[in-house]
């Protein structure tokens, strides 16, 4: 691993923590007041998804469940009801299994040491800094999507970050420079200010960037080439049908298992696309006509595209066999109706919406 000399360390440092002063954010929420708790839920959140998006999101999950202890109390379907819309849900499930285990291991309190955060699930070498620089203001390094950017361009690293030794090379990098002391919280937020405001992916404003003359990226003239691309793999494409089973406004909604996409969250019954939607709905217990079919409908998870086809079906009558006859995870739903409702996947609300109207 490369070391920095110190002079160049220093000069990065300290300008940034003077840059994050006068230009980083400093009202997001998770910020006033930054706690080890409301920083390690903000972190989870913000792992796959936008500041701005997860603002709201945060809010209402902080105002409902304050502390470790709360959300250790309260019930899956409920965390997963609050959580429905921002995608990604195991992290919703580790969150509430971690709360679980500080709230029966260590009376709620959420460790400062990084090897002990790394054992909670969803918490990685990462979260684990943030949370103990952020919510501790203990030193910590970071490297999240943002800071491997910034660190490459600085540093100008070649290769893409997923690979091992790049991703060795930028820890090295973000440990050398994150302050042995309580700047360090100042440092890593500045690192994040800078990715999300400055050093973007494409078209950075090198103009107002504290680094511009220390930056090795910069200085060969091509910042944007850093960090590198990841090399093409093509995404495995799967498709469905999803029914809807109509019976007076009201759709029915299946409960995914607890594994897997969508896990724990309410969504509409699937069928093979080679399979009769009828025939599955039977098998749910509902004998119905085919009304429509509707456009197909595309999501793409991180490994693979879902190509969604919705069959549109009315519900002529329920026979005493099937999920619906043995109650099993399976409730009617109105998107007309006021309020959240049960925790669904966005792209199935979306859908179910477009088909029933509702919101
Ligand atoms: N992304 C991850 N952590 C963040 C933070 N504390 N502020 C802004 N963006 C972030």
């Amino acid at each position: 691993m490369t070391e920095l000399p110190t002079e160049r360390r220093d000069a990065v440092r300290s300008r940034l923590l003077t840059w994050q002063r006068e230009h980083g954010r400093h009202d997001l929420p998770w910020q006033t007041p930054a706690t080890p708790y409301r920083v390690w839920v903000s972190e989870i959140m913000l792992q796959q998804t936008r500041v701005e998006t997860v603002i709201p999101f945060f809010q209402r999950f902080i105002h409902r469940f304050p502390d470790v202890n709360s959300l250790a109390a309260g019930s899956l379907d409920e965390v997963l009801a609050l959580w429905a819309g921002l995608g990604y849900y195991a992290r919703a499930r580790n969150l509430h299994r971690a709360a679980a285990i500080l709230a029966s291991e260590a009376q709620g309190r959420i460790p400062s040491d990084l090897e002990s955060l790394q054992t909670l699930p969803g918490v990685g070498p990462s979260t684990a800094g943030a949370i103990r620089s952020l919510g501790h203001g203990l030193p910590a390094p970071i490297l999240d999507g943002n800071v491997k950017r910034v660190l490459a361009r600085l540093e100008a690293v070649p290769g893409w970050p997923g690979r091992s030794p790049v991703q060795r090379q930028l820890w090295s990098i973000s440990a050398q420079l994150a302050p042995e002391s309580d700047e360090c919280a100042r440092f890593n937020q500045g690192l994040m200010d800078l990715g999300a405001t400055v050093c973007t992916p494409t078209a950075p404003l090198c103009g107002g960037c504290p680094w511009q003359s220390l930056c090795h990226a910069y200085a060969e003239g091509t910042p944007e080439a850093y960090p590198g691309r990841r090399p093409r793999q093509h995404q495995p494409l799967r498709q469905v049908q999803v029914l809807l089973l109509e019976s007076q406004g009201h759709v029915l909604l299946e409960k995914r298992p607890p594994t897997g996409v969508w896990g724990g969250l309410w969504s509409l019954p699937e069928a093979d696309v080679d399979q009769s939607a009828q025939a599955r709905a039977l098998a749910l217990g509902v004998e119905c006509s085919r009304m429509a079919d509707l456009p197909p409908y595309e999501h793409t998870f991180s490994h693979f595209k879902l190509r969604m086809f919705p069959v549109r079906l009315a519900v002529q009558k329920q026979v005493s066999t099937g999920a619906i006859g043995e109650a099993g995870d399976v409730c009617w739903f109105n998107p007309r109706d006021d309020g959240e409702g049960p925790g669904i996947a966005a792209p199935i609300r979306r859908i179910v919406e477009a088909a029933l109207g509702g919101g």
